[in-house]
Parts: structure tokens; C-alpha cells; sequence
């Protein structure tokens, strides 16, 4: 795992944004993964300013997204659906039906699962997946103690989870317990994984995954077997790892490589 420590989110949210735009300049369908959350909103924002201001194409690309609530509409202000209207999809010139979203309310959920799975073959496969963590090390909402093989399925949220979500509900408001999310198999078929963790609370989660075994009680930690993973992290959300200036040095001679013209 390649693991880039930023100075600062934004750094991080423009090495991302620009990689994607230059994976985009060569594949104009790219296909993306796509995360909620607070962390990947700088992402996001770049990626809309590349459209207005620079008139960057997105038409043909398609999205799949991690996970959504089960028993909130496509309205609703806590929705994932909304969420990505709101902070990419309305900045950017991509017809709705070229954005998917784990099934939530049709009768045969399993089976709209698969078919949520097929669509993402279908497309070729993910070329990069983008994802945030879990206080408790899950990726979209794959939660401690899910099998790492797992594809898109119904998850019950654990209690940390729900507390850490919370704050985005008015009180008295039903929060929901249950999401549908892609499984760890369904995102360790993605070509390329981008992870951003920022902040003091994600401290352990981060050196449980990059440093601690492959477990299913930290289920980021399973993106240890994938081949081509970098992981952002600030210096708060670095703060407990080992191997910390291993990582700097890593990045100083890949930054030596690329001067010398290396690829
Ligand atoms: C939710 C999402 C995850 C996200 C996590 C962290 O649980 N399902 O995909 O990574 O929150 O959120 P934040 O980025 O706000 O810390």
C-alpha cells in the first residue's frame, strides 16, 4: 500500500482531483467509485470547478457509488443519492442514468443486488475506486467482521457507526440501521483504490489497516492484498503509525524517479 502523507486535506483532494482528471483526459468513459462523506468533498469540488472553469468532459463517464441508506428517499437531505446530487452531480454533465447506486428499495433486494454487480462487469469494472474509513476501519459500509469476500449486500450498521452518524439527524428523526453497501470482494475488483483518511479519530483505523494483519475486524485492512492502493493521510490521522518516516521517504524518491524522468 502506498501511503502519502499530505500536509493538509486539500492537498490530498487535489492530488486525487487531478489524478482522476488525468485518468479522465486518457479514458473519457471512465468508470468511478464513488464515496460519501465528509472526506472526499474536496475531491468533489475540484472535480466541478474542472467542469466550469475548465470545461473538462464528464458526459461519458459512469458512477458507481458505495453504499446507500435503506428507508430514505432519493430526497431525502441524509440520502447518498442526495448527497451526490448536491456536492458533484448537479456541477457536472452527467446524465442521471449514467450514476448507480446500491439498490434500496426494490422487493427483491438480493437480486437487484446482483444486478447492481452485473451493471458494474458490465461497465468494464471500476477504474478507480474512491473510499473514506470508518472510525472502525469499515469502507462504504462494510462493517467489522464482514467477509472480506463479500459482494453488494444488505449490512446492519453497528452502534459506532450509527453514533458517529448521528449528528447528521434532527433529533428524534428515524436514523436508519440498515444500508445496502458494494461488498470487500466487490471492491477489491476495482482497478485502482484511492482512500483519504483526515483527523485524530481515524488515527487508529488507519494504522490498523496499513500496518496491522489482513482481518475482518478491520475490514480496510483487507486492501492490503489489492496491488494498487494509495491511502492520503494528514498528519493527525498518520499520527499512529510505526512506519511513518519510512512512508515520507518512500514519496521523496518517487518524487526523485519522477525527476528523472522515470515512470
Ligand atoms: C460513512 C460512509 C463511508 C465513509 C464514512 C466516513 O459511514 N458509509 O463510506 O467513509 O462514513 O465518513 P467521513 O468521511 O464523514 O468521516
Amino acid at each position: 500500500m502506498r501511503v502519502i502523507e499530505c500536509t493538509h486535506p486539500d492537498e490530498a483532494a487535489e492530488l486525487v482531483a487531478n489524478d482522476i482528471l488525468a485518468a479522465l483526459a486518457k479514458k473519457p468513459d471512465l468508470v468511478l467509485g464513488l464515496a460519501t462523506g465528509s472526506t472526499p468533498i474536496g475531491i468533489y469540488e475540484r472535480l466541478v470547478r474542472a467542469h466550469r472553469e475548465d470545461g473538462v468532459d464528464f458526459s461519458r463517464v459512469r458512477t458507481f457509488n458505495l453504499d446507500e441508506y435503506i428507508g430514505l428517499s432519493a430526497e431525502h437531505p441524509q440520502s447518498y443519492r442526495m448527497f451526490m446530487r448536491e456536492h458533484l452531480f448537479d456541477g457536472i454533465d452527467l446524465a442521471p442514468e449514467q450514476s448507480r447506486f446500491p439498490p434500496t428499495d426494490d422487493h427483491d433486494l438480493q437480486a437487484a443486488c446482483a444486478g447492481f454487480e452485473a451493471a458494474i462487469r458490465e461497465a468494464g469494472g471500476i477504474d478507480i475506486q474512491i473510499l473514506g474509513i470508518g472510525a472502525n476501519g469499515h469502507i462504504g459500509f462494510n462493517e467489522p467482521t464482514s467477509s472480506l469476500a463479500s459482494r453488494t449486500r444488505v449490512k446492519t450498521l453497528t452502534d459506532k457507526t450509527l453514533h458517529d452518524n448521528a449528528r447528521f439527524y434532527e433529533e428524534g428523526e428515524v436514523q436508519p440501521q440498515l444500508a445496502t453497501t458494494m461488498g470487500i470482494g466487490t471492491i477489491l475488483d476495482a482497478k485502482r483504490i484511492v482512500l483519504q483518511a483526515f483527523g485524530t479519530k481515524k488515527a487508529q483505523a488507519v494504522r490498523a489497516s496499513v500496518e496491522g494483519p489482513i482481518s475482518s475486524f478491520c475490514p480496510a485492512s483487507a486492501l492490503q492484498m489489492h496491488p494498487s492502493v494509495t491511502m492520503y493521510v494528514d498528519p493527525a490521522s498518520a499520527s499512529m503509525l510505526t512506519m511513518r518516516d519510512y512512508y515520507r521517504r518512500v514519496r521523496e524518491n518517487e518524487r526523485s524517479l519522477d525527476e528523472l524522468g522515470f515512470r
